[in-house]
């Protein structure tokens, strides 16, 4: 059965939701879905804004075929190539054999890399170029890793509708939905929204503000930003631009403590607690505390992206960093992260290494960080002996947030 939603009068959601797939790019886990949104405007011409997931597609053809009520599709415009939005193309070309494709050299590239079967049936435009599909007008602006190099967004001068491909998306399936302000996004979208931007093009920052600068003379003129993941925003742009334009400048969105521990007997956990403990009494608002052995690293570099200072509490293993521990660090590395405030906590039995292994990743692989000099070492468990080296790192870590 078709499922579609109208964005206006005459632009249709003609995509999908995704419930079964347990791991996004086979890494990320969803816990509440995704979607794959497609857009379908009926002008003179008919007119498709990407695909879908192989795994959807079925539906959305569906979806396609009831909005098109019988007109043939006439155009195709590919923004993004990935599989998650393209992998439909060949089905659309097979069914609809009248439609011509529209993107940009690069994604005829990658197209053909693809296997698709693109024969001459394909319009090759330029950054800038308009176009028009009868009363809608649409101009193109390149958006190369947002998220890959053939990316770029499409504007419809006519009714103000951007779309943005993968920028702006989210996680969690739509399942009905299709505004932004139908939702209460920021209860419960922000999370999932902010760990889809930053570990899948968290990495790109730069290339997000170059987008967003672009982006910037066309703003006053946008009315729906239609993402290729999550909810169509029509209103509150201030509100999901400032968290993008954050989350690429790598700025924290909250003074706070996210505390990352590993522990394989509960010493070094009952430290991190002990940590939180002190710093909520002497009134540090936003203290959250994650177990590096059962959170995803996704999770946990969301987290790391959301709050100002970075606590790591690791356990001495194999004389080296605890290997969840390591990998949430290597993450952080490719994803680029900056501008953070980090405290280490070590612990061993005889040997505790732990700390300044991660000290010196931290110095040596990231960007404009702050490594406070105070160090937690416990030898095993923390015992009363120590609570003076807690309370220290505690009022370094206040003395820090100050700044
Ligand atoms: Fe949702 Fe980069 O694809």
């Amino acid at each position: 059965m078709y499922t579609v939603r109208k964005v206006t009068d005459d632009l249709y959601w003609v995509g999908a939701n995704e419930h079964r797939l347990a791991l996004f790019e086979n890494i990320h886990p969803l816990t509440k879905g995704v979607s794959y949104n497609s857009y379908l405007l009926l002008d003179k011409k008919t007119v498709l804004f990407d695909t879908v997931d192989w795994a959807v597609c079925r539906q959305f053809l569906e979806n396609v075929e009831h909005v098109l009520a019988g007109r043939k599709l006439d155009y195709l415009v590919i923004n993004h190539l990935e599989p998650d939005h393209a992998a439909s193309i060949d089905e659309i070309m097979v069914r609809y054999p009248e439609t011509i494709l529209i993107s940009n050299e690069r994604a005829f590239m990658q197209m053909r890399q693809f296997g698709f079967n693109i024969d001459d049936r394909y319009i090759q435009i330029e950054e800038g170029d308009t176009f028009s599909f009868g009363d809608h007008v649409v101009t193109f602006v390149y958006a190369p890793m947002v998220h890959w190099p053939e990316a770029m967004v499409t504007f419809d001068t006519t009714n103000g509708v951007l779309f943005s491909a993968d920028a702006f998306g989210s996680f969690n399936s739509l399942d009905g939905v299709l505004f932004a302000d139908e939702i209460d996004f920021d209860r419960d979208w922000l999370d999932e929204a902010r760990r889809y931007l930053t570990n899948i093009v968290g990495k790109y920052g730069p290339q997000i503000q170059a987008l967003l600068g672009k982006a910037g003379p066309v703003l006053p003129a946008v009315k729906f930003i239609c993402p290729l993941h999550g909810p169509v925003w029509r209103k509150d742009f201030g509100y999901i631009i400032e968290k993008y334009d954050k989350w690429s400048r790598y700025e924290p969105e909250v003074k706070g403590v996210l505390i990352i521990y590993a522990s394989m007997y509960g010493n070094t956990e009952s430290a991190a607690i002990n940590l939180a403990s002190k710093l909520r009494e002497k009134g540090v608002k936003d203290v959250v505390v994650h177990d590096v052995s059962n959170t995803h690293v996704s999770w946990l570099i969301s987290e790391t992206f959301k709050y100002s200072h970075v606590v790591l509490a690791s356990v001495t293993y194999n004389l080296g960093i605890y290997p969840l521990i390591h990998n949430y660090l290597q993450d952080m590395k490719a994803l680029n992260l900056q501008k953070r405030t980090f405290a280490v906590i070590q612990n061993g039995t005889w040997a505790p290494k732990s700390g300044d292994l991660i000290r010196e990743f931290l110095d040596k692989e990231l960007k404009e960080i702050t490594v406070l000099q105070d160090e937690l070492t416990i030898i095993s468990s923390l015992n009363e002996e120590k609570e003076a080296d807690v309370d220290s790192l505690v009022d370094s870590i206040i003395e820090s947030m100050k700044e």
